[in-house]
């Protein structure tokens, strides 16, 4: 792993020394300041590279293209909302998917499953402990976003996302987010309407680098890849970690996300 990840800058595989508690303490101040934390450079130079040549393949010829219309909470109705609250207007999502089962021994899978890599981030999220995903398709995915595709506004399913950018755009493809949206107590649908109008000045974009390993809160403050221009696609892997052991999707789920129950 140490041809592979930066363990000179971020040495996760030194776990209680000082250098990592800092790198733990950093992190987390990072998530309570700015509901994220970003380790760039967290792959050695030529390894994004890499990682995406063993991609691109089946990204080409094998990924399962996700086209859909949906509105900012992926539901269907808001039983407190008119069917017509702007709150509710609907956006697109073109994405590429490339699924765990797909890329067996790949640099990126190699990553998902390094133990020091899920400590740490359980140490960051305060977790006592997280797990690897069992499912054989969702437990890692690398997203592909070509020239008009985008995953536009909404809010996660999960407290916290883990993501390792491999292909940055040439041009769009900017990670766009508006912090604390909503809160667990107080949905302010009015504010998120006028985030889908495009009148929130605290909306904020972040330009991410190829090799920058980010984690993200992303439950309440409302998030998008704007459209990709160019001939470069954006290219990025989502890992998913859980607290208990053995995670699987259901066969409906896997059906929803990858178009296949296996
Ligand atoms: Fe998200």
């Amino acid at each position: 792993m140490e041809d592979i990840l930066d363990l000179d800058r971020y040495p996760l595989n030194r776990e209680g020394s000082p250098e990592w508690q800092r790198l733990v303490d950093e992190s987390k101040a990072a998530l309570a300041a700015n509901g994220m934390f970003n380790l760039e450079g967290f792959l050695r130079p030529g390894i994004a590279d890499k990682a995406v040549a063993e991609i691109r393949p089946v990204m080409d010829t094998n990924s399962h293209v996700h086209k859909r219309m949906h509105n900012i909470y992926f539901k269907p109705s808001i039983p407190e909302l008119a069917p017509d609250h702007p709150a509710l207007r609907k956006v697109e999502t073109i994405s590429h998917t490339v699924c765990a089962d797909q890329i067996p021994g790949s640099t990126v899978l190699s990553i998902y499953e390094y133990e020091p890599l899920v400590r740490f981030l359980a140490a960051t999220m305060d977790k006592p402990q997280l797990h690897v995903m069992q499912d054989p398709l969702a437990r890692a995915n690398v997203m592909g976003y070509r020239a008009g595709e985008a995953l536009n506004w909404h809010f996660d399913r999960s407290e916290f996302t883990t993501t390792l950018l491999l292909q940055a755009p040439e041009v769009g493809g900017d990670f766009e987010y508006r912090t604390d949206l909503r809160s667990d107590d107080d949905p302010n649908y009015d504010g998120v309407a006028k985030l889908l109008e495009g009148r929130d000045p605290e909306a904020k974009i972040l330009r991410i680098k190829a090799g920058t390993l980010n984690v993200f809160r992303g439950k309440n403050t409302a998030h998008r890849v704007t459209t990709v221009e160019g001939n470069r696609e954006r290219m990025i892997a989502v890992f998913s970690y859980y607290e208990r052991p053995g995670v699987m999707f259901t066969d409906e789920e896997r059906i929803g996300f990858y178009g296949r129950a296996a």
